[in-house]
């Protein structure tokens, strides 16, 4: 097998995340095929957005960091496309990666498009059919970039074909003759490895926490669609407070910094309000073995995260999300995640309904075997061999 040099680019939280599956991968079962540069274009870059991401998931530092930081979209995407551009010039990789949907995605698909390396996108073919989403035009623009597109569901690889990319492309790959494969959810390889860990090492942080075992609801909001719209956001936490103190049980919300700027800035009443209610947990963002362990440990989420909806499936908890439409639609279908969007009567009824129903709820296997990463390892240097 020939040795290729990879290039992995992350920038967001969930990227780092991903990355680390990856990592892994190669550290474990490929490290004589495979050399992984990392770059981090400095998206986010608050400790607990980033570095405690490295640390905890053994992830070796980013070889580059772009430190590109908050910006409008264009701009931000511009500095990183900058930034990308001239390491990819200097490194010269076999190929460069790129996870998910944020506008570090973007950008790595558009400056390794352009330079003509092959893009590899993992957690390919996801939609939300509304091209107001800041993130589906990244979805569809670093698919239709890429030359090795990994799908995780099979909604996600039907989307593709529906937009013409062909299952039955055989090699040599390029951006023109695309191959696209079902892989299963690199996630889903995270939350296998990750699960043990976190009880072992935080097991501590939910006493820490003050909260019990199996009676708390945890909560993440971060959309810009619910974080930039004052009514939306207000509808949402004003009904999650009155259901809290309707059921007397606390609410753990670790929440994203745009929130915490929206809430400090526009609902500043609701925000005091909702710091000095005892039922009512904001935290900083915490990292993810703790995450994990909200999750694993909660009875139910609320969130209009993409990430934490499937770790709900993960961890076999009813999730409610805080959006009109989800990628992830085998959960809706599933009924263990339904969509409220930032309806008061609607969240309050599903709260209600999920919250007592744990038995009669079943989370089958959507997300394949757990070594999704493996799977995608060996495709790519296939491809190099052909
Ligand atoms: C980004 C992604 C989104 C993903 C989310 C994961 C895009 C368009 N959006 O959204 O798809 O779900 O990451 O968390 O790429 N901020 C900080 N510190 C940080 C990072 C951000 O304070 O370390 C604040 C800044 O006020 C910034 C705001 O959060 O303006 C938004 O950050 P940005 O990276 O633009 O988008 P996210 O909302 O994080
Ligand atoms: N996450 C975390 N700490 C938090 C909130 C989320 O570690 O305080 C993890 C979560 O477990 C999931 C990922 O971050 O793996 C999801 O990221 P996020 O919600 O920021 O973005 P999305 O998935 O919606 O793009």
């Amino acid at each position: 097998m020939p040795h290729i040099k990879l290039l992995s680019l992350v920038g967001a939280r969930p990227q780092i995340i991903k990355a680390s599956a990856i990592s892994r991968a190669i550290r474990t079962s490929f490290s004589e095929d495979i050399t992984e540069i990392l770059v981090h274009t400095g998206q986010h870059y608050d400790k607990e957005m980033s570095e405690v991401f490295f640390d905890e998931l053994e992830i070796h530092k980013p070889d580059y960091n772009l430190g590109v930081g908050s910006a409008g979209h264009g701009k931000q995407t511009a500095m990183m496309i900058t930034g990308i551009e001239e390491i990819l010039i200097t490194e010269k990789p076999d190929c460069v990666v790129v996870y998910g949907d944020t506008n570090s995605t973007l950008a790595g698909s558009l400056a390794a498009s352009k330079l003509r390396f092959p893009v590899i996108h993992i957690e390919a073919g996801l939609r939300s059919f509304t091209k107001t989403m800041p993130e589906e035009l990244n979805r569809i623009m670093s698919d239709h970039s890429s030359t090795l597109l990994f799908a995780p569901t099979n909604s996600a690889f039907k989307n593709l074909v529906s937009e013409g990319f062909r299952p039955e492309n055989s090699p040599p790959y390029t951006i023109d003759n695309p191959k696209i494969y079902l892989t299963g959810d690199i996630m889903y390889d995270n939350s296998l490895f990750f699960a043990e860990l976190a009880e072992k090492k935080k097991n501590k942080f939910l006493d820490r926490l003050g909260v019990e075992r199996n009676n708390f609801v945890l909560a993440t909001i971060h959309r810009d669609t619910n974080t930039d719209d004052s009514n939306r956001l207000q509808n949402i936490l004003v009904t999650l407070k009155n259901l809290a103190e309707t059921k007397n049980i606390t609410l753990v919300m670790p929440l994203h910094p745009r929130t915490i700027v929206s809430l400090k800035t526009r609902l500043t009443a609701l925000y005091t309000d909702l710091c000095n209610s005892s039922l009512i947990k904001i935290i900083p963002p915490v990292s993810y073995l703790e995450m994990i362990m909200l999750e694993k440990n909660c009875r139910m989420i609320v969130t209009d995260s993409g990430g934490v909806q499937k770790e709900s499936h993960f961890f076999r908890k009813p999730c409610i999300i805080l959006r009109k439409e989800t990628e992830w639609i085998e959960l809706v279908h599933n009924g263990t995640s339904v969509l409220v969007d930032a309806d008061p009567e609607l969240l309050r009824d599903e709260f209600l309904r999920l919250m007592d129903s744990h038995s009669e709820l079943n989370y089958p296997g959507f997300y394949g075997d757990g070594k999704a990463a493996e799977f995608i390892l060996k495709e790519i240097l296939l491809m190099f061999e052909r």
